[in-house]
Order: structure tokens, then C-alpha cells, then sequence
């Protein structure tokens, strides 16, 4: 069986999708590893290339009403095996919303992938159908967040998310930690906030990654050119970091 992690924040732009593909691009040079995108924007398809028109993508998998398996919806590609995204996937949001069964679809097409060391999804900015699927489909949460008070101020209502998930969905789903990103290590502010973020982390029941993920312009770029970090900028600060952070994780 695989081990599921889920990047979450409802914040938007806060480097979900660039932890969800540089894990999964790290991850993927040593194990059997697939991304999923959940997340309507289609960000991390972008990034691997992946084909959206003439191809199944979650949508197919999660609300088509003749749903297909997870694994016909992987695509192979040079970047890795991605379940790609499509627009369509926000009528996720109204179709399958007030439905208990509606969301278990990522979990019951998750369990029945055997092939997979580690699945990772990346998620949309949005505490929606689609996000409570992910949480009760995975074993893990990371959670990215940058140093500076609005981050936080998003974070209780996440917490409840997945409290709720833990609580009736999916006990055994834990929070494997607050991954600050976007660091830059140099303002004091910054260096104030890393002990409020180490207490929030303790108050939902996790820490705070030891690992810190440092700015750098080439992850601006890679995502621009639609490459992934590992490729794109083997040693830039953020690889290094991302690097070790999967250390921490594996
Ligand atoms: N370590 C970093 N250094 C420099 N830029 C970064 C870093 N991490 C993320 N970014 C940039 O921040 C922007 C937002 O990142 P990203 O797309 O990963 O966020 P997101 O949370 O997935 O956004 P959304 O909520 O829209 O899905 C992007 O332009 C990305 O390149
Ligand atoms: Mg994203």
C-alpha cells in the first residue's frame, strides 16, 4: 500500500503546488511514485505537461458518472506518473456535495492502486468536496505556510477540517507537520513568527518541519517553464531544502 500525503491550505499561492511537485519530483528518482492534482487549476499538470483534452483526468476518476479506475487516468511522462486535473473538476464542489458516498471517491480509487511506494496530491486553495476527499483518502498532511500573520489566521479553520476528518472519516490521517516556505531567514519578523508557528504547530498536535524552505527566483522560473525544480535547478536553495525535508519525511 502506498503512503498518501495530502499539501493542504485553503490560502492561496502559498506553495502548495511547487512542495506537491518538487516532493513527488524527488521522491520519483527513488520510488515508485505518482502526483495527483487535485486542484481545478491544473497547476502540477501544467508543470508535468500533462495532456488534459483526449485524456482521462480526476474528473473521470471522481464524478464522471461512468467512473473509471485511478491507474487508466496515470499518465507516464518524463517528470513522472501524474493523474492529471481539469477544469471540470469544480463541478466536483456541487456534485458531489451533500453526498456521504461523494466523499470516499478518492479513497475507494486510491485503494485499489497497488503499484505506488508514494502518492501525493496537491490541492486547490479551497475547503471544498474535493479537499475533504483528499483528506480521507490520505495518511498524511504537510502544510505549507509562509511566515507572516494572515498564514496563520487561515490555519485554525484547516485545523477543524481535518479534526472533523479525524474525528468520522479517517482517524488514523495525521498531521505530519507545518513546512515553513518562502523563507527567507533574514527579517526579524520572520524570526519572531518561527515561535508562534512552533506553538500553533504544537497546539494541532504536530511540529514544526526542522527543515526550512528558502526562497529562490529559479522556483519562479521552473514553474514558469513548466519544469520541475529537480531538473530545472538540481541546486538552488529551495532544492536543497526540499531535499532535506524529504529526508524528514521518508
Ligand atoms: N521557495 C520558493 N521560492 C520562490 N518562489 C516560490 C517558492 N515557493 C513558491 N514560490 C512561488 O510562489 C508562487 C505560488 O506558489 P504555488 O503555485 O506553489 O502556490 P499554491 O499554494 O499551489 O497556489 P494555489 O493556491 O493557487 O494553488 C509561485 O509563483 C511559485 O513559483
Ligand atoms: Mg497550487
Amino acid at each position: 500500500m502506498a503512503i498518501t500525503f495530502v499539501v493542504a491550505n485553503q490560502k492561496g499561492g502559498i506553495g502548495k503546488t511547487t512542495t506537491a511537485t518538487t516532493i513527488a519530483g524527488i521522491l520519483g528518482k527513488k520510488y515508485k511514485t505518482l502526483l495527483i492534482d487535485a486542484d481545478p487549476q491544473g497547476n502540477s499538470s501544467a508543470t508535468y505537461q500533462a495532456k488534459i483534452k483526449d485524456q482521462a483526468t480526476l474528473y473521470d476518476v471522481m464524478v464522471d458518472s461512468d467512473r473509471i479506475p485511478l491507474e487508466e487516468a496515470v499518465q507516464h511522462l518524463d517528470n513522472g506518473d501524474i493523474v492529471a486535473s481539469d477544469p471540470l473538476l469544480i463541478k466536483a464542489e456541487k456534485l458531489l456535495d451533500g453526498d456521504v458516498e461523494g466523499l470516499y471517491r478518492l479513497k475507494d480509487a486510491i485503494e485499489e492502486v497497488e503499484s505506488y511506494d508514494y502518492i501525493i496530491i496537491d490541492t486547490a486553495p479551497a475547503l471544498g468536496v474535493v479537499l475533504y476527499n483528499s483528506l480521507i483518502a490520505a495518511d498524511r498532511v504537510i502544510i505549507p505556510i509562509t511566515a507572516d500573520a494572515y498564514s496563520l489566521q487561515g490555519i485554525n479553520q484547516l485545523y477543524s477540517t481535518i479534526k472533523a476528518v479525524q474525528k468520522r472519516q479517517n482517524p488514523s490521517l495525521k498531521i505530519e507537520g507545518l513546512l515553513l516556505v518562502k523563507y527567507s531567514g533574514r527579517s526579524n519578523l520572520e524570526k519572531n513568527m518561527l515561535e508562534e508557528l512552533k506553538k500553533t504547530a504544537e497546539s494541532m498536535g504536530t511540529k514544526l518541519f526542522e527543515t526550512k524552505i528558502r526562497e529562490c527566483v529559479k522556483t519562479k522560473e521552473a514553474q514558469t517553464a513548466n519544469k520541475l525544480l529537480i531538473d530545472y535547478a538540481p541546486n538552488c536553495t529551495t532544492m536543497q531544502d526540499y531535499n532535506e525535508l524529504v529526508k524528514e519525511i521518508v
